[in-house]
Parts: structure tokens; sequence; C-alpha cells
């Protein structure tokens, strides 16, 4: 029996408007936020309501979509496309899914272009939970192949660390590198998760953690600072992470951290993968410098929000007045440090050959 897909993060409601959780208020409360304007898109990609890579990218183009109903000119299209793509600057999703929208809706007479653009959206959406499957599926042979070729495990879990928020809240469903756990049937091992915290936003603690529980997933929540001591003990069987831009080198942007966990697993000899959709592939970065590093405000790392006794929601200070913060929100992982590009169409190495044979392109050695 096939089981069922993970629930979608995003979905339309009978009055074309889409639909989706408001992010900034999980794990305590389940708020559904409709979108109904290209602002109203923007806001949410800009604010966090909605975040991770192919969820932007999904968001982005109903933003346009929804543009094209007021202005479907060919100034509005570019108005529009440059104002939701300014809304976050390092998930190269957001303008991969911008420019397969206006692609597709140039060529059109003006009248046309709002339905086409939404079909479009929707087409995105679709492929999303294609593509993400098909990363699951590769992932769990990959972490079954592991299971097999450890000796002595006893049936111990395999014990599998990830970083930030890779999962189906940062996708349409199933995520990228928490794909293999919403197909656990395929995997030879029982599965336990390490869930680094992931400052300062706690996209681990407060998002990953939540999806894996509503998906009863063994998983434990970690500081971000224990990943190291845990692989050094032998206690990481592998690291998979999502990523936000992968250069034509392979190099990779991730949520900051990633880069550590990277460093970490190379010492201690743990395979580090990567959860590649070939959209999140940009070969107009030649290497992981060439990629925009977000740099946030400083109130992420000065301050903490979380749930009081009372259940109200509260931030509180950590870090003294006077203190200076400074918050980039990504790093760049060296293509050297990737075990493997996991992508729909296979797993592959962090070469810039690898991905010109991937795409079918001419790329760098
Ligand atoms: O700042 P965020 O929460 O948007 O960062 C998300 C990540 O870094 C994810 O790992 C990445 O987007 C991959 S999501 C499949």
């Amino acid at each position: 029996m096939t089981p069922p897909t993970p629930p979608r993060t995003l979905w339309l409601d009978d009055r074309s408007r889409v639909m989706t959780l408001d992010q900034t208020r999980l794990p305590f409360e389940q708020i559904v936020i409709e979108l109904d304007s290209q602002a109203a898109c923007g806001h949410a990609i800009r604010t966090m309501q909605v975040r991770g890579a192919p969820l932007i990218g999904a968001v982005g183009a109903y933003g346009l979509a929804f543009a094209l109903r007021s202005d479907s000119s060919d100034l509005g299209l570019q108005k529009a496309f440059e104002a939701l793509l300014a809304s976050r600057p390092t998930a190269v999703n957001l303008r991969w899914a911008l420019t397969r929208v206006a692609d597709r809706v140039r060529v059109l007479a003006p009248h046309e272009r709002a339905q086409a653009a939404w079909d479009e959206a929707g087409v995105i959406c679709e492929e999303d939970v294609t593509c993400n499957r098909a990363i699951g599926v590769e992932l769990a042979a990959l972490l079954s192949g592991i299971a097999q070729r450890r000796e002595g495990a006893d049936g111990r879990a395999l014990d599998v660390l990830t970083h930030c928020n890779a999962g189906r809240l940062a996708t349409i469903a199933y995520g990228t590198a928490l794909a293999p756990f919403y197909l656990l049937e395929r995997i030879s091992a029982p599965v336990h998760v390490w869930v680094d915290e992931t400052r300062p936003r706690n996209q681990g603690a407060s998002l990953t953690a939540w999806e894996l529980g509503q998906s009863g997933v063994a998983h434990t929540v970690i500081a971000d600072n224990a990943g190291g001591l845990l692989m050094m003990q032998g206690r990481v069987d592998a690291v998979i992470v999502g990523c936000d831009r992968v250069a034509a080198n392979g190099d990779v942007a991730n949520k900051v951290g990633t880069y550590l966990k990277a460093l970490a697993a190379r010492a201690h000899g743990v395979p580090f993968y990567v959860a590649c959709p070939t959209s999140t592939i940009d070969l107009q970065a030649r290497d992981g410098e060439a990629i925009e590093i977000e740099a946030r405000d400083g109130r992420e790392l000065s301050h903490v929000a979380g749930r009081l006794a009372d259940g109200s929601r509260a931030e509180v200070q950590l870090v003294p007045d006077g203190s200076a913060t400074f918050n980039p929100a990504f790093d760049v992982t060296p293509a050297a440090l990737v075990t493997a590009l996991v992508t729909e169409r296979g797993a592959i190495p962090a070469s810039g050959a690898a991905i010109a044979r991937l795409l079918n392109t001419r790329g760098q050695g």
C-alpha cells in the first residue's frame, strides 16, 4: 500500500486564494493565512511567514499571477517580477519560479496572462511534490545502504543529523532533506533524527521538530554546537541538509551553521548529503563567492521568542544593551565537503562536471 502524501503546506481555496500556515506562529499555533495579492505574497516571504527555498519560489509564482490580475502589461509584469524578486536574496528558487512564470506568459496576449500565470504556479507546485518525493526515494536508498554497511549496529536506529528546516514546511509537500522520513518504509532500519536548533530563528527547534513530531518520526533537538561531539562519538550515521542555492561548481549555500556541520562530518568520516532539487542549482553563480548571503536584523540574535507558562507568546532579550550583533542568515559549504548532491534525477558528486552532465550543459571541471 502506498503511504499517503504528507499534508500540503500550500493549498488553494475555492475562491482562488492561496492558503498556507504562518510559520512565524509555529509550533504553538497553527494559523492559516490567506494570500490574495502580490503584496500579501511579498509580505509573507519577507516576514518569513513562508520560508524555505521551494516554498518561497511557489509563493513568488502565485504573487506574480496575482499581480497580473490587476496589470497584465509588459511593464506590470516587469515591475511585479522585480518587486517579488527583492523579497529575499539567497534562495534562487524565487528567481527560478518567477522567471518560469514570466517566460510562460510574456509570449501571450495581456488578457491571457493572469490565468496562464496562475496555472503555471500550480504546475510548479505539483512538480515540487513529485521532485521532493523522488529525492526522498534516493535518500532512503542511500540511508538503507549505510544501515546495511554498519557493523555491530544490533538494530540500533540509524542516526541522521539535519540543520534548519528542509522539510514539508519548506516546500509544498515532503520537503527535501526530510523527505526520506516520510518514506520510512523504504529505509531498512529504524531512524532517529538529531535536529539542530538552528539559531538564531530556531527553524530546527520550532519547525523541524514540529513536523517530525506530527508525523511520528523519532527525533531529538540538540544545541547547534552539539553535532561535533555526537559525530566524534560515532552517534551520527549521516548528515542531510537542504540548500538555498547551489553554484555551478557544486558549492552549497544553506542556513548558517551548515558549513560547520560539513567540516565536522568530514573530520569524522560521516557522509554529508545535500538534498538538492535541480531548481536550486544556479548556473549563473560560478562558485559560492558569487552567492549573495542575506544579512538579517540583529534583533534575531539579541532577542528570542517563545511561549510563556500561561500560553502567551513573548520575546525576551538575551544580549546586553549596547553589544553589536552581526547576523548572516546563510553560509557556503565548499563542494569538496559534500558527499553527494541528491537531486530528483539521482545522486551526483558536487562538482561542476557532474552538474553540467546532469543539466546537459557545458560546465566547469
Ligand atoms: O531562512 P529560511 O528558513 O528560509 O532557510 C531555509 C533553509 O536554509 C533550508 O535549508 C533551505 O531553504 C532548503 S528548504 C528545502
